[in-house]
């Protein structure tokens, strides 16, 4: 949540940008050049704006597969802009024709929420911060006194929240809590400044109030991760090389990539991160569409304690920061291994300047272990295949955690999303002898208050093409009586989704719930509709009482599924404008229309994540965790779709 990061305004400019040949390619530099110059042409908007988001405004799918099947040659491209007033906070939406440069469609938004954070905005925060006398009387009393000390505190920007607080309405605010370091490169997350909260006007960077809630001792122990603090480095590890002589299998022609009969496009977008498009199998000499695009849609994590300084804490990481300009500048061999292909992305700064992100998006090859295998026991005939996934990936810091999403895409037909976390704990001190209620203790006097991690995944799916149903199926047993004399009879029950208020659905691992998109009008050879079976993962709905703010917020954490008709508007699972916006935008109100679900363009939103009561072993910096879920085809191949798959050269046989 809270985010350090360069000033974009230092990263150089892109040297060559390239030309957007594809209706779906992101925004190149030049675009967003155009887009800002043509809104600022259109309107006199003087210095007093940011330019929150210049990005592709995606076309009409209909745009787009009239332009791949090549009845359409002409790239009719459209830039969205979102320009936020820096003095009133009045954002505006314009609609930019890439091709005049002119302004199509000006739109004043009207919303409660803000926009989400500018990096150049929360870098001030910090500072000003420092600065504030309060604060500094609040350092003081914690005997934090010393020049050399004081500029080495590290103060984290949050996302402010809405919780009503006399005073709050209408501003644009953060609250930074801060953290000692006793060097630079020192964890500051070992020792948290605990109950000092400084608020900070972002419309003038002023600070509002800084709040002491008393003082708890600043814990001692350092939490480094050095080699000297690890005392050492294991010895005993040897070479692991990934060789793939004739190169990958996969071929990239600028964001469409084709792999082993798969094929999709690709972008990374700044607030969802990566992005697939247009995600087909090749089955029988033809590409048979799956998914349209699928994105994070919105991710939350609440924190579950008291304390006054955590409350507070809900970090929307996609809609108050945004999943792409956050996303690490990859290296080889650290965060992907083998035969690598990175991808830059071109993001831009809060003035609208373009800036090109290296090595963003990562795209290489695994070997999975075994694809299939059978051992004829009469006779000892073998065949063994083995596995092997594409994964194409990236990797967001936001303050203190780590996101890595991934998808995998399998030989079978598979498609895999994982979310990786790690990074360090949000921590909080407590006094000896204290046992916090609501956190597990991680070194002494040090706690990490328990907290969760969801995401919302949007799946515009498209199985055979886009009128689809979806059905719910689980497994239970049988009735009693009738044929079923010894119990132990099993029936699997799909129940259509009909309508939105339907379709929120949770998890249920004991009687196998899963949830199968369909296209009634494409059967299968047994005369059943091809389908994709959605598999959840164990995973939590929020905790948080309904009463709460981040309850209020965060409807799309409430249920582990929400299905809607594809609207081109619906983009985000609590809205556009998630920061603090005081709740019930997004997939609460759509679904509030109750619309039918049958036969027609879907949407599924599939919310999922962790608990994190942590644990020891997660300090100071933690092993990854892994959630995510699975897409599989069921009923959409006639068999199993990798028996063509060779067996591997060499010692296998
Ligand atoms: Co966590």
């Amino acid at each position: 949540m809270a985010v350090s990061t360069q000033d974009p305004a230092e990263v150089p400019a892109p040297q060559e940008p390239a030309a957007a040949t594809h209706p779906l390619d992101p925004l190149t530099a030049a675009e967003i050049t155009a887009a800002v110059d043509a809104a600022k042409a259109d309107r006199d908007l003087g210095h007093e704006v940011w330019f929150v988001l210049a990005i592709l405004n995606e076309p009409p799918k209909a745009a787009v597969r009239a332009f791949d099947a090549g009845t359409e040659t002409t790239l009719d491209r459209e830039a969205r802009v979102v320009i936020l007033d820096r003095v009133d906070g009045s954002m505006a939406e314009a609609i930019i024709g890439l091709g005049d440069g002119k302004v199509r469609r000006w739109t004043e938004i009207d919303t409660p929420g803000r926009p989400p954070f500018l990096f150049e905005e929360l870098a001030g925060a910090a500072n000003v911060v420092k600065e504030d006398p309060r604060w500094i009387e609040a350092m003081a009393r914690r005997g934090i006194t010393d020049e050399e000390q004081l500029k080495l505190v590290q103060v984290d920007p949050w996302p402010a929240g809405n919780f009503d607080f006399p005073g709050e309405d209408g501003k644009r605010l953060c609250r930074c809590v801060s953290y000692v370091r006793t060097f630079d490169k020192d964890n500051g997350y070992a020792r948290p400044i605990e109950g000092v909260v400084a608020v900070v006007d972002l419309a003038d960077n002023t600070v509002v109030e800084v709040t002491d809630h008393g003082v708890v001792p600043i814990p001692e122990e350092p939490a480094n991760y050095d080699e000297a603090a690890v005392g050492g480095w294991r010895t005993d590890l040897k070479p692991l090389e990934i060789t793939q002589p004739e190169g990958p299998s996969f071929t990239v022609d600028g964001n469409q990539v084709k792999w082993q009969k798969w094929s999709f496009r690709f972008t990374l977008h700044p607030l969802e991160g990566l992005v697939l498009y247009t995600v087909g199998y090749e089955d029988g000499g033809r590409v048979r569409p799956v998914l349209y695009r699928a994105a994070i849609s919105e991710m939350v994590v609440p924190y579950g304690d008291v304390a006054p300084a955590h409350f507070w804490k809900n970090a929307f990481d996609s809609g108050e920061f945004g999943l792409g300009r956050l996303a690490n500048q990859l290296t080889l061999g650290c965060d992907c291994l083998g035969e690598i292909r990175y991808f830059n992305a071109v993001m831009h700064d809060g003035h609208g300047r373009p800036y090109e992100m290296q090595n963003a998006i990562c795209m290489h090859e695994e070997d999975f272990g075994i694809l299939w295998k059978h051992v004829d026991s009469y006779t000892g005939y073998t065949e063994t295949r083995r596995s092997r996934r594409l994964v194409i990936s990236s990797i967001a810091t936001v303050g203190n955690y780590e996101y890595g999403f991934y998808w995998y895409l399998y030989q079978d037909g598979t498609l895999q999303f994982e979310v990786k976390l790690t990074g360090i704990l949000q921590t909080a001190g407590c006094a000896p002898g204290v046992t916090p209620p609501h956190g597990q203790m991680i070194a002494p006097g040090l706690y990490s208050p328990h907290h969760q991690h969801l995401f919302n995944m949007r799946l515009d799916v498209s199985v055979d093409g886009d009128e689809n149903a979806v059905y719910e199926d689980h497994v239970e047993a049988a009735p009693a009586g009738g044929d079923n004399v010894q119990g132990n009879a099993v029936v699997a029950v799909s129940t259509l989704l009909e309508r939105e208020q339907q379709a929120k659905r949770k998890i249920d691992p004991a009687s196998s719930r899963s949830w199968r998109v369909v296209n009634r009008s494409s059967l299968n050879r047994l005369g059943e509709p091809v389908g994709y079976r959605l598999i959840p993962g164990a995973t939590p709905t929020l905790l948080a009482r309904r009463e709460s703010s981040v309850s209020k917020r965060a409807v799309f954490t409430t249920e582990n599924l929400w299905v809607t008709p594809f609207d081109q508007d619906e983009r985000r699972a609590a809205g556009d404008f998630v920061n603090q916006h005081p709740g019930g935008d997004g997939l609460p109100a759509w679904t509030e229309a109750d619309r039918s679900l049958v036969d027609t363009d879907v949407v599924l939103w599939h919310t999922f994540g962790v608990t994190h009561v942590a644990r020891p072993e997660d300090w100071p910096v933690m092993p990854v965790e892994y959630s995510g879920f699975s897409l599989k085809p069921a009923g959409f191949f006639a068999r199993n779709p990798a028996l063509d798959v060779p067996p591997s050269p060499a010692a296998c046989h």
